[in-house]
Order: structure tokens, then C-alpha cells, then sequence
């Protein structure tokens, strides 16, 4: 990467969007498909047997998500995560890895999953570079789980599968865990007492609107404050500084010093004012937003003989057209029922 690129990029007349804020993640999803049916990501009902995935040869091969990744870099991204669907359910997925962790400029490549497939491939995905997961793991009640993955078992495996990230060396490790009232709420005391002192960092999410398909609900969303206040009360909490800016989780250290916690309020507490991710699609579709109706489709002009030097021209003009805050609209656009917004499962979270 010439150097000249990595200036521009970062220093103070780095790339903004309309709200001065820089490129730095790049979360790309390389597989739509899915062995969970979280009824919050992909409900049964919409993602059932005839439903319609991509074929092979519509999502980006390795070659292209690099390329695009290279390009990327030069407009300032930094860290890369691999989403899903399930990214282990990509064969090959290493391969990626190894090319994605040998690009100059990339400082983190992290990896979301949900665990089911993780013992099998931890040490691999280590060796080929891969820095750390995340977890994807909602309660430890084997029904509740089982609910909330859509009907499939997998608990255990999930929990080996931490345990052999952790044998690996794939830290820290993180486990996301989204509330839904009445659904895991009452499980959330436990997971918090499994990983603590672990060096497994969990951190809860609030419930999200994301895509047209999960029934949301604002009642159903448990506000982090109440959580931070009933597990405060169990174990006392002290606030901890972002690790670093932009970080979407509030962190909290245990007094006891057994560790941290983390809480993701985008629905309470919106982040769009630091919010430097964009996400590619495992088609090619790049978004500036986690809930976008529409996005930047790369793949026919990677197929079509586009240079870099047109394909970054095209992302720099998408990034500096760059307006989106839905978090902190969300009032507003709900008001707009039937927008049609990108599913998560397709764009990873
Ligand atoms: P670290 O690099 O470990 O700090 O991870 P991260 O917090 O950047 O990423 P992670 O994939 O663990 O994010 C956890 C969850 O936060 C996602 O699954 C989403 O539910 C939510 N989230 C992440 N980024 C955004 C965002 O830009 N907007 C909104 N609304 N939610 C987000
Ligand atoms: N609200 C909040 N988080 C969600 N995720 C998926 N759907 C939602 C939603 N509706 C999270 C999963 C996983 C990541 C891929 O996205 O928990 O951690
Ligand atoms: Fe699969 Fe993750 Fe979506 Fe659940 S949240 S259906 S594990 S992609
Ligand atoms: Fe970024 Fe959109 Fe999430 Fe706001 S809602 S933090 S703009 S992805």
C-alpha cells in the first residue's frame, strides 16, 4: 500500500463522511447461509427449507473479498471481521484468512460465530492468523438456547468450542449474548457468573429492529441500565474507558478485579456518531449502515474489468456521501413502516 494513501486516509484531511467520521472497519460476511434459525436474525418461518441462498458463484470468491479488502485499506479500514450467516460454515474459510492477515495496514482480524463449528477449526484458524473471536451464545439453559437458535441444540459445543478458542490462543474472547424479555432475561445472572474470572468477556446486546423480518418489538428490548443494575447488585461494577474510540460496547470491570463486561445499547443509547464500520455482503454489496435499504453492489464491476483505481474512486465517493445515523433516528424511521432494510443475517451484524 503506498504510504501516501495511509496519510491521506488517517491524517486531518483524512476520508470523512457527512459526519466527520473515518473508514476504520470492515465487516464482511462470507456466508448468507446459517445452521442456527435465531428467531431475532433468520426466523423459521422466512428461512426454511426452500429458501433461496446464494449459489457458489454468486458470493465473492477469496480473490475478490481481498481485492476489495486491499482497496479498503487505502481508504483507512484497519480491522476486519468475518461474519456470517456462520462463517465456518465457508469451506476453505483459512485460506481467506491467511491472505485477509497478510494485507499491510489490517491491525485486527476477528471472527463472529456461533461456536458450533469452533472446536473443530480453533487451532487452524489461529495458525493462519486469525487474532480472536467472538462468540455468539444467548443463555445456558439448554431450553432457552434451544429456543433462541431456532430449535437446535448446540449448547455444548458452543461452549467447547470457547473453550478450545481459548486453548488456541484466540483471545480475548468475547461472548455476545442478545436480551429479549421474557425470552433470556432471566438467564443473564448466569452467564455472567459462568465467564467471570474466565477471561471471557460477555457483553450483552439489546434486542435491534434490524431487517423486515424478526417481529420487533420495543417492549420486548431490555435496556442495558436495567441490566448493569441487577448485575451490579450481584457483583459491584466500575465504568472502564473505551478501549478504544468508537468501541460500540460500554465496558465495566468487576471490583473484585475477576474481569470485565460489556453492554451494547444501540436502541437506548445510539453510537452512529462514532460509527466508522461498513459491511460487505457476501454477494459484493457494500453498506454504510447496519440497517441501509440499499448499498454499493461491487460484484459485477470486480467481474467486469474495473480497475482499483475506479473501484476506490466509487468508495471514496460512497463513504464521503456517507449521512446514515438509523440508531438515532429510530423513532422517525419507524414511523416509515415498509422500508425495506438489509436482513442480518445477509450483512453479518
Ligand atoms: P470488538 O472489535 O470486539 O469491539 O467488536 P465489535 O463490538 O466491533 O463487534 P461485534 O461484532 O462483536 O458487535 C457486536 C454486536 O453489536 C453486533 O452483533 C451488532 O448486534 C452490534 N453492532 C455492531 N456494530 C454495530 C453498528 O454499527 N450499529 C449497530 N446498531 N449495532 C452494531
Ligand atoms: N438484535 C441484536 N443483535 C442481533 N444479532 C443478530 N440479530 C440481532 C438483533 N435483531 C447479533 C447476534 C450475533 C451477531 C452476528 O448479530 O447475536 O452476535
Ligand atoms: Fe445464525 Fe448468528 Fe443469525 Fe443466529 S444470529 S441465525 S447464529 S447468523
Ligand atoms: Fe452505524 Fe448505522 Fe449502526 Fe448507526 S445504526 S451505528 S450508522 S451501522
Amino acid at each position: 500500500m503506498a504510504v501516501h494513501d495511509a496519510l491521506t486516509a488517517h491524517g486531518p484531511g483524512g476520508l470523512r463522511d457527512q459526519r466527520g467520521r473515518m473508514l476504520r472497519d470492515l465487516r464482511i460476511s462470507v456466508m448468507d447461509r446459517c445452521n442456527f434459525r435465531c428467531p431475532y436474525c433468520m426466523p423459521r418461518e422466512t428461512f426454511h427449507d426452500t429458501y433461496r441462498f446464494l449459489g457458489t458463484h454468486e458470493r465473492l470468491s477469496f480473490d475478490e473479498i481481498v481485492r476489495l479488502a486491499r482497496i479498503l485499506v487505502r481508504l483507512g479500514v484497519r480491522k476486519l471481521r468475518l461474519t456470517g450467516g456462520e462463517p465456518l460454515l465457508r469451506p476453505n474459510l483459512t485460506d481467506l484468512i491467511g491472505d485477509l492477515t497478510a494485507i499491510d495496514g489490517i491491525e485486527d482480524v476477528a471472527l463472529t460465530t456461533n461456536g458450533t463449528l469452533l472446536a473443530k477449526h480453533a487451532f487452524e484458524l489461529r495458525a493462519a492468523g486469525l487474532q480472536r473471536v467472538t462468540v455468539s451464545l444467548d443463555s445456558l439453559d439448554p431450553q432457552v438456547f434451544m429456543r433462541m437458535s431456532g430449535g437446535f441444540g448446540g449448547l455444548e459445543e458452543a461452549l467447547n468450542g470457547i473453550e478450545q478458542a481459548r486453548r488456541a490462543g484466540l483471545g480475548p474472547i468475547k461472548v455476545n449474548a442478545v436480551v429479549q424479555r421474557g425470552m433470556n432475561d432471566h438467564t443473564v445472572l448466569e452467564l455472567v457468573e459462568r465467564f467471570r474470572g474466565t477471561g471471557v468477556i460477555v457483553r450483552f446486546i439489546e434486542y435491534m429492529d434490524v431487517g423486515n423480518r424478526n417481529h420487533w418489538r420495543r417492549d420486548l428490548v431490555v435496556p442495558s441500565r436495567e441490566l448493569l443494575e441487577r448485575i451490579g447488585a450481584r457483583w459491584p461494577l466500575e465504568p472502564l474507558q473505551p478501549a478504544y474510540r468508537g468501541e460500540v460496547a460500554e465496558r465495566y470491570a468487576f471490583a473484585d478485579g475477576s474481569g470485565e463486561l460489556g453492554f451494547i445499547s444501540s436502541v437506548t443509547q445510539p453510537f452512529c456518531g462514532n460509527c466508522t464500520r461498513a459491511r460487505l455482503s457476501s454477494d459484493g454489496v457494500l453498506y454504510t449502515c447496519l440497517f441501509a435499504t440499499h448499498g454499493m453492489a461491487l460484484r459485477d464491476r470486480l467481474r467486469s474489468g474495473a480497475s482499483d483505481e475506479e473501484l476506490l474512486d466509487a468508495l471514496r465517493v460512497l463513504w464521503r456521501a456517507r449521512a446514515d445515523n438509523y440508531s438515532e433516528q429510530r423513532q422517525a424511521a419507524r414511523a416509515e413502516e415498509g422500508t425495506r432494510k438489509v436482513e442480518m443475517f445477509y450483512i453479518g451484524g
